[in-house]
């Protein structure tokens, strides 16, 4: 069975262990309940596999008690998948006494930073010391999350880790709803709506390779098909550059097209590059 371990210590003398093999070593930071996405991520090196569900990178209003954990069942996927060891520490392990953030500035204010001001502290902070734990050569992020990738790869530039980040496709379910741990929320009927992101989303897409430049229109038309279904109310619709995430107008090339949604209580994000 695939070790799962809680200390720092542990981590870092397999790592070292497989270093002397002369192995390379990949990390998969995750928050847990995997599913089918984060097994796209795992097929890689030798890899570790973080499960922790973060409590820097959630506001007290949000759902950091009630996001769902099941440590079993992720080992099994996780050995499966073929990963070598899973890091799943207590948070006092992490952050005993901790004083220090990393934060990115600009770019963490924008899409969902408007509505999680803290967020990406907490994902950069945590991120940082995954990376410094493991030392990866590489680490793998969905693109589902396109603005965390984002940040993360600015940071890891301005940082100079010496770490080559991979972001990884959008994994989907038959019908097009984007894999999420957060889609266990939804019932039945919201699960149904839930599916006016993907659609809002192809149809911008398809007015794009149709030739449609203008970024307003294709994020009006995203907006309306998704204000279509009653369940959604939309956080946001943004189309903006890749790189900078500011406001983007031409829509023909390296652009990042966005939607924040709440079906009911939960809040959806899923989104679609034209690069
Ligand atoms: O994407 C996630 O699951 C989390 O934000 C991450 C990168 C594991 C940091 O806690």
């Amino acid at each position: 069975m695939i070790p799962v371990v809680k200390t720092i210590d542990e981590v870092r003398n397999y790592v070292k262990a497989w270093r002397r093999e002369g192995r390379t070593v990949g990390l998969v930071p995750t928050m847990g309940f995997l599913h089918e996405g984060h097994r796209s991520l795992i097929e890689n090196d030798c890899v570790v596999v973080s499960d922790f569900v973060n409590p820097t990178q959630f506001a007290p209003n949000e759902d950091f008690e009630t996001y769902p954990r099941d440590i079993e069942a992720d080992a099994a996927l996780c050995e499966s998948a073929g990963a070598k060891l899973i890091f799943n520490p207590e948070p006092s392990e992490m952050y005993h006494d901790a004083l220090t953030t990393v934060s990115v500035d600009k770019i963490t204010k924008v899409l969902c930073g408007k509505t999680r001001p803290i967020h990406f502290n907490g994902v950069c902070t945590v991120v940082s010391k995954l990376f410094n734990i493991v030392m990866p050569d590489r680490a793998y992020f969905g693109q589902k999350d396109a603005q965390q990738l984002c940040v993360v790869k600015k940071m890891v530039k301005d940082l100079n880790f010496d770490i080559e980040i991979v972001g990884c496709p959008i994994i989907r379910e038959k019908d097009g709803l984007a894999k999420s741990s957060r889609n266990t929320y939804l019932n039945a009927a919201e699960r149904k709506a839930a599916l006016c992101l993907a659609r809002a989303l192809s149809t911008g897409r398809k007015m794009i390779c149709d030739g449609e430049k203008d970024t307003e229109r294709v994020a009006d038309a995203i907006r309306a098909e998704i204000e279509r279904e009653p369940l959604a109310r939309i956080d946001y619709v943004e189309i903006v550059d890749l790189d900078t995430l500011e406001p983007a107008r031409d829509a023909s090339s390296h652009i990042l097209a966005a939607v924040a949604v709440y079906i009911g209580k939960t809040r959806l994000i899923d989104n679609f590059i034209i690069d």
